[in-house]
């Protein structure tokens, strides 16, 4: 467990906010080494990850090793002040590895070895990877751990990015093991898993396997479970990379957390703790109806995964990535949106993969600072322009961003929520989060996102999306909570089952009926396209259900079909807070107006922005910083009084955004 976090402006050597990239050196010639370096400084990089790849070049055969490359570059970057945040250059295999050792490969779900070719190829529970990997972890960190140009350890590489869930004979050895110590017993592991089921029962150990391909559908607890041991077996091993570290090297470590829509396979409230600093990894999803929300609700995780302090984004694009079906380039301008949104929800270090756009691999068309068109680009002046606006902005660091209102969101339930033989799969976990989190972000409701079970004390309000699976603990938590005053929005197909999968029978939505006053007997999933009429002039789609009132109120009722007369959103009085319950899916203004009505019961500032203008607040002791996105087309006008920090000027009490710009106005703090 890390003792503590080292605040990120201490890793740019200077006290000020990080700026930096991903630099592979060893995809160039050491002729344009210097280069790189004269423009890093133009650019006011401060920070470089090297090395994450570097394992066949650093030991281009086994146990011999070659560094004269890797001492050049951190002796040029470190004469030149510019710091490293050194990959210990485990992520992709060398292939004399997985030639000695085939073993190593992962396999899919059924039973497919992956091929070396790649990257991140290794199934995380083999012995002989991690062997091979600690001892270039030690070798390297013998090397280097005190080298005055690291200021940080890079593990690895996005752990479990490809790699997370591997199901071949060494993974199930493990994942027994790890259920030995979940459950002690074979009685206890079948009851947990309701293996009277389909004749599922285990009578000895040796039969449990991963949920490998069947001709069915798997045991849902046994999926549930196959995914927390994933996500722990990946973590044991960051950890082991962690401990060979702290012999050699008293440098902070870190791994690059991958908090996004599209990779869900680590739960990171559990490794959260074990990092030094929290670094995320994010790229705008094309793929989303919402990219620009997406990103938001990234950086508010994160920054709940640094329990509120400032964090690191350890990648991000300068425009396209190389990915999706569709790279879609960032128009002028988006760049500094994007890097200045996550600086607003408390990122204090803004790195780019990459420095330089590789000329070869499968990552060539993948933007970077420096693009291929070289310097005389709009990309590269945007970078340098970034570079000059984050040392304007230096005073942000270390300040905080503050919310009233809290989300509570869990990997573990999105896991459970969107396996198969529930009663739609068109109604995905992270769609609904995704819906309830733009309905506070077009409001202008900051909040901080938390885990289940989370302190929501400090907050006026709780907004709980889908959670489908929850713990009797943590359900009594928030009944409490509002019990004693505080205000809590639930969204549909919450409360469902407990940490085991199992129903809570008596109605829905189990763990939360008697907080939310309702009890629903059945559930009425609606056919894509299809809409039902409700009586404030909006519709549902995609669920709707059989829902008794038992002591909450309709705020919102379905008008046709055999549901009509039957309450789709209510409210009911618990103790002394408010408990919402939103039982289908609104169109999004219905949504806004649900959240916005609940928001402001309970208290909670409601900004209210003009459409497009993301607005959010750090503050520090003296001062607070509000950071004024404009991602639409028209200017905006917003009443403040303070000093704006990009432009340099007074901000007398309106401020100005033209269109696509960002402004950043320092308001005095009122004297206490
Ligand atoms: C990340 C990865 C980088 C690079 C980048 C491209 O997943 O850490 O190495 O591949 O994606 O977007």
């Amino acid at each position: 467990m890390s003792p503590s976090k080292t605040p990120v402006t201490e890793l740019s050597g200077n006290g000020k906010l990080v700026y930096g990239c991903d630099y592979n050196p060893e995809q160039w010639d050491s002729g344009v080494w210097q280069e790189d370096v004269r423009l890093m400084k133009t650019a006011g990089v401060n920070l470089v990850a090297v090395n994450i790849f570097g394992w066949a070049e650093l030991e281009p055969s086994p146990g011999k090793y070659s560094f004269e490359r890797l001492d050049e570059i951190l002796e040029l970057l470190h004469a030149n002040g510019i710091g490293v945040n050194l990959g210990t250059g485990t992520s992709s295999t060398p292939a004399w590895l997985t030639t000695l050792h085939p073993d190593i490969l992962p396999q899919s779900a059924s039973g497919t070895r992956a091929w070396p070719g790649g990257r991140q190829a290794w199934c995380p529970s083999s012995p002989v990877y991690r062997e091979h990997a600690l001892r270039l972890v030690d070798v390297v960190s013998r090397r280097y751990g005190s080298h005055p140009a690291v200021r940080l350890w890079h593990v690895s590489n996005e752990l479990g990015c490809h790699n997370a869930l591997c199901y071949c004979d060494v993974s199930a050895s493990a994942f027994r093991r790890w259920l030995v110590d979940r459950y002690a017993t074979l009685d206890a592991l079948n009851e947990a898993w309701g293996t009277t089921f389909w004749s599922q029962r285990y009578s000895d150990w040796q039969q449990i396997l991963p949920p490998r391909v069947t001709v069915s559908t798997n045991n849902p607890t046994q999926m549930l479970d196959f995914h927390r041991f994933s996500s722990d077996e990946l973590l044991g091993y960051y950890q082991s990379e962690t401990g060979v570290l702290r012999q050699h090297s008293a440098v902070p470590v870190t791994t690059n957390f991958m908090v996004t829509a599209h990779i869900r396979n680590q739960d990171y409230w559990s490794w959260a703790p074990h990092v030094d600093v929290i670094a995320n990894d994010h790229y705008l999803d094309h793929r989303l109806g919402s990219p620009t929300t997406e990103l938001a609700f990234a950086a508010d995780t994160t920054r709940g995964l640094a329990q509120g302090l400032p964090w690191m984004l350890m990648e991000h694009s300068t425009s396209a990535v190389n990915w999706q079906p569709r790279n879609i380039a960032k128009g002028p301008g988006e760049m500094h949106r994007n890097s200045l949104a996550h600086l607003a929800r408390g990122a204090d270090g803004l790195c780019f993969f990459q420095w330089r756009a590789s000329v070869q691999g499968s990552e060539k068309f993948h933007s970077a600072m420096l693009p291929h068109a070289g310097t005389d680009s709009r990309i590269w002046r945007e970078a340098v322009e970034l570079g000059g606006i984050l040392e304007k902005l230096s005073e942000v660091g270390g300040t905080t961003v503050s919310a009233e209102a809290a989300l509570v969101f869990s990997w573990e339930a999105w896991w459970a929520y969107d396996q198969e033989s529930h009663p739609s799969s068109d109604v995905q976990y992270l769609d609904q989060l995704h819906a309830a989190y733009k309905a506070l972000w077009d409001a202008g409701i900051t909040v901080d996102v938390v885990a289940p079970g989370a302190d929501l004390s400090r907050y006026k309000l709780a907004v709980v999306p889908g959670l489908y699976i929850v713990r009797d603990k943590d359900a009594a938590e928030l009944s409490e909570y509002v019990r004693n005053g505080g205000h809590a929005i639930i969204t549909f197909f919450s409360g469902i089952v407990d940490e085991n999968e199992k129903v809570r029978a008596g109605g829905y939505p189990g763990a939360f009926r008697e907080l939310l006053g309702i009890r629903t007997e059945e559930f009425f999933p609606l056919p894509p396209g299809k809409t039902l009429a409700l009586d404030n002039g909006s519709t549902a789609s995609l669920w709707t259900e059989a829902l008794r009132l038992e002591g909450a109120g309709a705020k919102v009722s379905v008008i046709e079909g055999h549901l009509a007369g039957t309450a789709a959103v209510t409210r009911n009085r618990h103790g002394s807070g408010d408990a919402w319950y939103i039982g289908t899916a609104l169109d999004p203004s219905a949504l806004r107006d649900v959240v916005v009505e609940a928001a402001a019961g309970a208290g909670v500032t409601v900004l209210a922005p003009p459409e497009g203008l993301e607005t959010v607040v750090r503050s520090g002791a003296d001062h607070s910083y509000l950071f004024l996105i404009n991602h639409s087309e028209e200017e905006h006008k917003y009443v403040v009084q303070g000093h704006e920090l990009i432009v340099g000027e007074d901000v007398p009490g309106i401020a100005v955004i033209p269109p696509g710009a960002v402004r950043v106005v320092r308001i005095t703090n009122p004297t206490p």
